[in-house]
């Protein structure tokens, strides 16, 4: 936080947090201040559900109420201490995915069940019964001998494949469910002559849910009783947090009442699970038996601390588990506040582990449990049984969909900074770019350039004539950036306002009125993106005619969207607030998904349906790769934080989001220029990259440490531009696949062990591998090469490595470690200029790195590079391999229609032999011989000016001297 803008806009608030923020962004201390942010402890909901004790489950399936209906098999569990009794739904999905749903079999009032996060309906595949008898049921999953064991006394499913047991359900009883209930003390025990009617009335209802055996039993069996009044006593000790809630100065009136859920999980032989974003920890979960647990709710903790399980900005219910065998995923589709619990156990210490041993003949299977619990909503959970990764992808991608393909010029280098202060200001630093010879694409405003934080106005007289600067960009092949946050200013001179406030599009406090929360500009409302007429309002205000000053090269950033509020409860909207039937409560970690959608449509919808979108947000859910690309707010310039942002993009890459990236150079403090050179040359390599920097910092655009430093960014970003070609490749396949662009190394070597907890190295699609320095001073690095078949070229100086070895590399200021795997091919372009676009014609470079059995594929991508035109086959996609000496091309897309006039400059082949003669042959058959050159002491061959089209068949053979 800025003194600067505390001073202007915020100074007369008296909300704690902000006074805190005041005090540290004063003294400089770097901290998260984690009184702000809940504990579990502190967290009632959490609390009491972590009290339950494993083992103790009062859960029992009603085996007798199973229903089978080709692809649904319902069944009734009970609650044997409360006689509440649940609805189980198991499916078997396409594609290995099992789905268990549990609910209350009948609410007092609907639960929340998230909607528009799955792109359909899920189609399902038939169950079949395989065996029944009193203690369970046996079902078939379909293929590949998968079953299901439902077991009654206590429940608890298992899901096998033959004799191994994939995954176990409740097999620690914490299944939890805590149905929807009239409160006591306003209907039982201050009992007037109406309420006792009532009250009557809703025990009636309620009796359709009871187990009346279990009633009478009750009734009559004084034990029974004394239990009751003992249960019922201990849920007095925590009745404050049941029914409301205080933190700090907050209070939470919870209507409803408790409603939280939790189930847990038992992974044997798993010991690595990974994924659960947004935290700044690890790739590899870390066990939370001596902590908290991680917690998933959409939060913006200023000054976050890493190695932590705290919540930030998004989450993505999603956790991956991985051994050498196998690769499962648990998606756990809630929207609330959600907190996981990690332990690692063996098998063996439990009876089932103990059968398991019998089972499997073994003695100490490691074993993973993990544990969900969310604050309200149902048990919705998507199981993917891989078996590999990519299957886990693929599963996954089929239920959220897939990264959008964005803009090729996003994929390039982006250049922001809090703030660009004036046209003159993003005038000169577009200058900066061009005399410095450094490409650039995308320039940033943040908040200052509004209208005294109205978003889609102008500040009238630092951006007097946007459209003119707009236009300067555009001459160049630029595009621009500028922010567009959900908090609106509560003004009656503003448009956005009154249409929001008249239209009733506002969020609504728990009093029915307009909730105010403040922001960047003041008293702000929240407009309830919940809402698809909303939504669709929202998106028609990025029409050219609406946004006055807009032009086609200006795209939208979504920040504060976790949402933001100064002065709420943990910096954050209250959760009683209302978005028509539901609280905020039951879809907080929604919020931020909906903006960006709302904010893509607009985007969309102002070109026709034709362009692509490209927005950013900080706050996000499963899902939200589809609407853009996620950074991982504000972080620092600290060395810990350049390292952190491996693993955070790494995590967001395993549940869909690849496109992510963090600031470049850190947002809040300033780095050391080492800092920042480093910054440079690990962002080039991650999927989101730009700069940018706090209000408070000096400026630092790349041409102000001395021409030294300058050269050292100008040659990391130009290594960004030579291989966007590559890149924009991997973006198309996320977005056609799923597969993570930015992929842990476990990923592509899934049985090598020695990959599963690497973080600190990582690869780009299937064949780049990058270990970035991020240490201060380092002298070298140690980079694991996997693979013990592979071998690794070197990108900068060609040199051959073997796979299957730590690979010390000493490095200067200069140096980033990369890495092309033997087996792959890689087109390049090597003329960098002003901006992507200024490329689109450019010529290619083929490197084409040969394995041990002297083969190599790879792929080239091509097509417009802005429009959706490549989903109407407007294209070209080929498949290059070299083989028997001969390296060809081959259309991968025949009846796409897509032209270009790129042509190959140059082919370098790694590990190649000396040629007597080269000879290309084209597609109309013309013959011609290549010049090529011979580096016999690295076995690189060049070829020199090919000159074959991008687009066209054509062998080039190499001839044995
Ligand atoms: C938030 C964002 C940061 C932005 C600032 C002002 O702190 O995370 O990126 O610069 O707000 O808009």
């Amino acid at each position: 936080m800025s003194q600067r803008l505390v001073a202007t806009h915020l100074v007369d608030m008296m909300a704690p947090v902000l006074v805190l923020w005041l005090v540290m962004s004063l003294s400089g201390t770097w901290a998260v201040d984690k009184g702000n942010f809940k504990t579990c402890d502190q967290s009632a909901f959490c609390k009491r559900q972590r009290a339950l004790k494993p083992g103790e489950s009062p859960y029992r399936a009603l085996l007798e109420t199973m229903e089978l209906t080709g692809t649904r098999l319902t069944l009734q569990l009970i609650n044997d201490n409360n006689k509440v009794r649940l609805l189980l739904e198991l499916y078997r999905l396409q594609g290995n995915i099992t789905r268990v749903k549990i609910n209350e079999l009948k609410p007092l009032k609907p639960r929340y069940e998230v909607p528009d996060v799955l792109i359909r309906e899920p189609p399902t595949e038939p169950l079949s019964l395989l065996s029944q008898d009193e203690n369970g049921v046996v079902l078939s999953l379909g293929s590949e001998s998968q079953r299901v064991i439902v077991s009654a006394r206590p429940f608890r499913l298992d899901i096998m494949e033959g004799r191994e047991v994939l995954m176990s359900l409740n097999s620690r009883g914490l299944l939890a469910f805590e149905h929807l209930r009239m409160r006591k003390d306003t209907f039982s025990y201050k009992v007037t002559s109406t309420v006792a009617s009532v009250w009557d009335n809703i025990k009636r209802v309620f009796s359709s849910q009871v187990d009346p055996e279990g009633e009478k039993k009750e009734e009559a069996d004084p034990a029974s009783q004394a239990e009751k009044a003992k249960e019922e006593e201990e849920e007095e000790k925590v009745e404050a947090g049941m029914w409301e809630e205080t933190f700090k100065s907050h209070s939470d009136s919870k209507p409803n009442g408790p409603s939280a859920i939790s189930l847990d999980f038992s992974l044997p032989g798993v010991e690595h699970v990974y994924g659960i974003p947004e935290h700044a920890d690890t790739l590899r979960l870390k066990t939370t038996e001596n902590g908290d647990p991680y917690r998933l709710y959409n939060l913006d903790v200023f000054q976050y601390e890493l190695y932590n399980p705290m919540a930030l900005y998004g989450a993505v219910p999603v956790m991956l588990a991985h051994n050498a065998q196998r690769t499962t995923g648990i998606f756990w589709l809630n929207a609330a506040e959600t907190w996981v619990d990690i332990s690692s156990n063996t098998a063996g210490k439990t009876v089932f582990g103990k059968m398991l041993d019998y089972v499997q003949g073994s003695s100490e299977t490691p074993q993973t449990d993990v544990r969900w619990i969310s604050e309200s909503g149902i048990i919705d959970v998507f199981i993917m049984l891989g078996p590999t990764p990519k299957d886990v992808f693929s599963q996954y991608a089929s239920l959220t969909g897939t990264q959008s393909f964005p803009p090729e010029a996003a994929v390039g280098y982006h250049q922001c900074r809090w703030n660009y202060n004036d046209q003159e200001d993003v005038t000169s630093v577009d200058a900066g770019f061009d005399e410095h010879d450094i490409p650039y694409d995308y320039i940033w405003l943040d908040i200052e350039h509004t209208d005294g934080k109205r978003y889609f106005t102008w500040d009238p007289h630092k951006f007097a004539t946007p459209k003119e600067m707009l236009q300067g960009l555009m001459d160049k092949k630029r595009k621009m950036v500028a922010i567009v946050d959900p908090h609106i200013k509560v003004d009656s001179n503003y448009k956005i306002h009154n249409e929001i406030r008249n239209r009733a599009f506002y969020i609504k406090n728990k009093d029915g009125g307009d909730y105010e929360g403040w922001c960047w500009p003041g008293s702000a409302g929240y407009p309830d993106f919940t809402r698809a007429d909303m939504r669709d309002w929202w998106a028609s205000m990025f029409a050219y005619d609406q946004y006055e000053g807009s032009m086609e090269n200006l795209y939208a950033w979504n920040d504060m969207n976790e949402p933001s509020v100064f002065n709420g409860p943990e910096v954050t909207m209250h959760k009683d607030a209302v978005h028509g039937a539901w609280e905020h409560r039951d879809m907080h970690n929604l919020y931020g998904f909906y903006v960006q959608m709302a904010t893509a449509q607009g985007l969309i919808q102002r070109s026709g349906g034709v362009e692509r979108p490209f927005v950013l947000t900080r706050a996000f859910f499963a899902g939200s790769q589809r609407y853009g690309a996620v950074w991982t707010g504000d972080n620092a310039a600290e060395w810990e934080h350049l390292k952190i942002s491996i693993p955070m993009c790494l995590s967001l890459g395993l549940v869909g989001i690849s496109f992510c990236g963090a600031d470049v150079g850190g947002f809040f403090k300033s780095p050391s220029t080492e800092l920042l050179v480093r910054w440079y040359q690990t962002g080039a390599y991650q999927p989101f990259f730009r700069a940018h920097a706090h209000l408070d910092t000096p400026r630092r655009e790349p041409w102000l440490f001395g021409p030294e430093n300058t050269a050292l960014i100008r040659e990391a970003v130009r290594q960004r531009y030579t291989l966007l070609p590559y890149w924009y490749q991997q973006f198309y396949h996320a977005h056609r696949t799923g597969q993570p662009i930015m992929r842990p190394l476990w990923v592509e070597y899934p049985q090598d062990p020695a990959t599963f907890a690497l973080d600190d190295e990582f690869l780009i699609g299937r064949d780049l591998l990058v270990h970035p320095v991020t240490e201060e001073g380092a002298r070298g690095v140690t980079a694991y090469l996997p693979g013990k078949d592979e071998v690794w070229f070197d990108v900068h100086t060609f040199q051959k490595h073997n796979g299957a070895q730590n690979l010390y590399i000493p490095v200067t200021i200069r140096s980033i470690p990369v890495f092309q795997r033997g087996g792959s091919i890689i087109p390049r372009k090597s003329r960098v200029r002003r901006s992507s676009s200024c490329m689109m014609q450019d010529p290619y470079t083929l490197y084409v790195a040969l394995n041990p059995q002297r083969t190599a594929t790879g792929e080239l991508y091509i097509d417009d590079g802005h429009t959706f035109n490549y989903e109407k086959k407007e294209f070209i996609h080929r498949k290059l391999f070299f083989a028997n000496n001969m390296l060809s091309s081959v259309n991968l897309a025949p009846d796409s229609q897509f032209s270009t006039q790129s042509w190959f400059e140059r082919i370098i082949i790694l590990g190649a032999s000396k040629p007597g003669k080269v000879t290309l042959k084209t597609a109309d058959g013309q013959e011609s011989q290549l010049e090529f050159d011979f580096d016999a002491s690295m076995s690189v061959l060049t070829l020199r000016k090919p000159g074959m089209n991008a687009g066209l068949d054509w062998n080039v053979m190499l001839q044995l001297p």
